[in-house]
């Protein structure tokens, strides 16, 4: 009845998601797993079943007679008297001890090392697949809950489902050995026993059970809430002073840390409880064996056995019973986490793995004009498009401006631009190709400044050269394109220079210099086109007017298109485009340049 569980439509989804937390090379390593547990509960179970002979000659030397096989061995041994024979029996049963205590160890070590390092291994592919996830993907979810699906909720189903339905098994094969040895040494009183404390096991778990499922539904929730504030306050830590909402964010943190904790007390209290209760029906059932075995007459000889037999059972099964409650609530609890975690796996899958070929390949270069042909873009779930049938070109190494209110459509234009949406009719021709035929090589060809550039804790070379491996950056490169960004003689007068760190979230430069490093990283690449979305818009007018003058001196070298807010970012480019609802409305050539 416990074990119904296993087998429902619900018990098959869940064993269906855990296997996908294992490569097959892994799942084949599980039947050693199950070899390993047969073998220590058979070990477990020969434990018990030698301290019978042991206690009984102790109790009573007589009652070697009862065990044919030792009494043989003894003969052949030459053993005489007591002390030789209560010798051998003690050795034997030592013996025995540390050889099961050892393979044990090992055998802990080996699913241990099972579930860890597959713990890793999972959740660095997830992370894989989350990163090479479509753009769109990213768009619709909320980066503190893909880090909890990698730090907590990844590592909780492996300890909670994995390691717990190992030791589940284990310890059903260890309970099943030793009641199934005390069934034939003393059947009627064993039955009882078994009646009794499966009753009652099930009467705990079956209300339990519910909690389990709800508490562990909870703690999603919980620990999502709890991720959301911890980002939210730190991030923005600046707002979070001058509005003086700090408190705001504690108190939101507190309420659902003691949701958690309130969650994770039961948890652990699930996990030790019922060894508190399974202890004292221990206590009451031995107790209750004694009484029966007196009154019935027994003498000592036939009591003691009985006694130590029940006794070093118990002293195993009660640890057993506890974890097998505990295992099968844990599964309950972790259903959810393995739910959200194989759920989110595959919506990064359903928004399509883009993976894109860079090599350099110089007769598949996109050069010439940027021909927009018919373009639209509706965002998934939106109703309205984003963009409706834009047409525009862009010649080789032209400059040209985007305005428009915000949410006509500026941004998605550019991340259409990027590669990084995909049109949803219409398209991108580079030089007379379709940029969709080898993504890779297009967008190895643009550099791209966003209005907030993401720093890297690391150094300014590592993140002038954003996502090159050290070794094989060029600092030749680097100085260019700081050059060309004119920010290198800032960075010469650093005392680390190039090592300099820019520290967490690159508080310690101005916003000015951020954007510098990241025209810098668009430029370190050298490519053919390069964009900005609204790059200057969130600096002070003077500064702004220093970094167009930076982005002006690259004109004609570069295709340059500049989305931007204020007209002054705007003035020198060739011809500017102007975006309302979607549509591209005006058209005009800069008078400059007529
Ligand atoms: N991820 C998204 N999902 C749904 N709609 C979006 C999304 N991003 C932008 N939009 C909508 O698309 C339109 C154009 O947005 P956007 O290109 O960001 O405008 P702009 O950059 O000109 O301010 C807006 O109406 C905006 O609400
Ligand atoms: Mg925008």
């Amino acid at each position: 009845m416990i074990f119904e569980g296993l087998l429902s439509p619900q018990a098959r989804d869940y064993l269906k998601r855990l296997g996908r937390f294992l490569p097959e090379v892994e799942k084949k390593k599980v039947k050693w797993l199950l070899l390993g547990m047969i073998l220590t509960a058979g070990l477990e179970t020969t434990n018990v079943g030698l301290i019978l002979p042991f206690i009984s000659y102790v109790a009573d030397p007589s009652s070697i007679d009862r065990f044919g096989g030792l009494k043989l061995v003894i003969a052949k041994l030459g053993l005489n008297g007591e002390a030789q024979v209560l010798a051998l029996m003690a050795g034997v049963l030592l013996v025995f001890v540390i050889i099961k205590n050892l393979t044990v160890f090992v055998f802990l070590r080996f699913s241990l090392n099972f579930q860890f390092v597959n713990a890793a291994n999972f959740s660095t592919r997830l992370l894989e697949k989350y990163l090479f996830a479509n753009f769109l993907f990213h768009l619709d979810t909320h980066s503190s809950d893909l880090v909890a699906n990698l730090k907590d909720r990844t590592p909780l189903v492996f300890s909670r489902s994995i390691g717990q339905m190992m030791l589940l098994i284990s310890e059903i094969l260890i309970t099943a050995g030793i009641c199934g040895f005390l069934l034939i040494m003393r059947p009627w009183a064993t039955l009882a026993g078994l009646v009794v404390i499966g009753g009652l096991g099930t009467l705990i778990y079956r209300p339990l059970r519910v909690r389990a499922r709800l508490y562990g539904k909870l703690r999603i929730e919980a620990e999502q809430q709890l991720y959301r504030w911890f980002y939210q306050g730190l991030h923005g830590i600046k707002e979070a002073k001058i509005y003086d909402a700090e408190e705001y964010f504690v108190s939101r943190t507190r309420k659902n840390y003691h949701r958690l904790s309130d969650i994770q007390i039961f948890e652990m209290l699930m996990g030790q409880a019922p060894r508190l209760f399974l202890e004292g029906l221990t206590v009451g059932g031995l107790m209750l064996i004694i009484m029966v075995l007196v009154l019935q007459g027994g003498g000592s000889s036939e009591i003691f056995p009985t006694l130590a037999l029940f006794g070093a059972a118990a002293f195993r099964l009660v640890p057993a019973t506890n974890r097998i409650l505990a295992a099968m609530l844990s599964l309950k609890m972790a259903s959810q986490a393995l739910v959200t975690v194989t759920d989110s796996l595959d919506q990064a899958l359903a928004a399509g793995q883009v993976k894109t070929n860079r090599i350099a390949d110089q007769s598949a270069r996109y050069e010439g004009t940027i021909e927009i042909e018919a373009l639209c873009f509706t965002y998934p779930q939106a109703e309205n498009p984003a963009l409706n049938q834009v047409n525009l070109s862009i010649g080789r190494f032209e400059s040209v401006g985007i305005i428009g209110p915000s949410g006509s459509g500026k941004s998605t234009l550019l991340n259409l631009l990027l590669g990084l949406l995909t049109p949803s009719a219409g398209r991108i021709k580079v030089g007379g190709k379709d940029i969709q035929e080898n993504l890779g090589r297009w967008q190895s060809e643009i550099g791209f400044v966003p209005q907030n550039i993401y720093l890297i804790d690391d150094s300014i070379r590592a993140n002038v050269a954003y996502g090159i491996e050290d070794g094989i950056i060029e600092d030749q490169r680097i100085w260019e394109a700081l050059q060309m960004a004119q920010l290198d003689q800032f960075v010469k007068d650093l005392p680390h220079g190039l090592d300099t760190p820019v520290g967490e979230m690159g508080d310690k430069l101005s916003g000015g210099q951020r954007q510098r490093i990241g025209i810098a990283r668009a430029l370190y690449h050298n490519p053919e086109v390069l964009v900005f979305d609204e790059a200057t818009s969130a600096l002070d007018q003077d500064t702004e007017r220093e970094i167009t003058k930076s982005i002006e001196a690259l004109a004609h070298k570069k295709t340059i298109i500049i989305v931007a807010h204020r007209l002054s970012t705007i003035e020198n480019c060739d011809r500017v485009f102007r975006f309302e609802r979607g549509l591209m409305v005006e058209e005009q050539v800069n008078k400059i340049h007529k």
